[in-house]
């Protein structure tokens, strides 16, 4: 039986791998690379790198997969989605079978945790449900970007005995989630949060976190929202992609 581990990579910083993660890659003998373009090639990079610095016990292969990009003029996100993604369950259905072989262990190495605005786990319980090709697999954690966010501000995600909320960008531009005090926002090239003028929202800010060239910023939105974006494209054009995080904070009324 072929075996497949998506292994959660965390977020850019070489040290914030798990020692089962380094173990996972010690038993690789395959792993696959999405070839998600020029743009992303610093991830793609950071991935080779993480190999080569923590795989010493047998020698592994690359194998690179082109990504096809989501169609962004689409007129229907999700059905654009669902097509990226069959398009990519072909890719690894394909690979799996062509370059694993029966007893073979493959590696998909997962950015931040899969838990969290992944497709791999689902591209994974998907492609065992087609049967076409036989494998089982696991998941192994990895620290995601808001668990990093936290820890760069030194913030803790939620207030005592309170809730967070974990959202898109896409979503948070129709408004704050109701009822959410403490709202996560993830995937947002638009910064949605220039729309909120909440005079008691806090922001804290995070890009390339745990790369090195993180950056931050938290205080009031109002007074914060000019210069995150004002840093944040700069940064874009400098690197030519940028992945940031923010928290979104109501004070409380007193
Ligand atoms: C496709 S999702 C993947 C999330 C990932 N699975 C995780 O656990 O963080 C990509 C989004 O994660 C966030 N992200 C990932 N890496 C980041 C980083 N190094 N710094 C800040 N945000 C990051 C950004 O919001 C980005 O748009």
């Amino acid at each position: 039986m072929r075996k497949i581990l998506a292994i959660g990579i965390g977020t850019g910083h070489p040290e914030q791998l798990t020692v089962q993660a380094v173990q996972a890659l010690n038993q690789l003998d395959v792993v696959f690379l999405l070839d998600k373009g020029s743009e992303k090639a610093d991830l793609g990079s950071l991935r080779r790198e993480l190999c080569e610095r923590y795989i010493q016990q047998r020698p592994v292969r690359f194998v690179e997969l082109a990504d096809s990009a989501r169609d962004a003029g689409a007129s229907s996100y999700a059905q654009a989605v669902q097509e990226w993604h069959a398009r990519r369950l072909e890719l690894y259905e394909g690979a799996i079978a062509r370059e694993l072989p029966d007893g073979g262990c493959g590696g998909i190495l997962v950015w931040g945790d899969p838990s969290l605005y992944d497709s791999t786990v689902r591209l994974l319980q998907q492609l065992v449900a087609r049967a076409q090709v036989a494998f089982e697999y696991e998941v192994i954690p990895g620290i995601s970007s808001p668990q990093l966010l936290a820890a760069r501000h030194k913030i803790a995600l939620n207030r005592i005995g309170g809730a967070v909320h974990i959202t898109t960008g896409r979503r948070l531009a129709a408004g704050m989630p109701a009822e959410a005090d403490d709202v996560v926002v993830m995937l947002d090239g638009d910064c949605s949060f220039r729309h909120l003028s909440d005079p008691d929202l806090e922001i804290y800010w995070g890009a390339y976190l745990g790369s090195e060239h993180e950056l931050l910023i938290a205080g009031p939105l109002v007074r914060c929202k000019e210069e995150i974006q004002r840093v944040r494209s700069a940064a874009r054009a400098r690197h030519g992609w940028i992945m940031d995080t923010y928290l979104l904070r109501k004070r409380p009324a007193v």
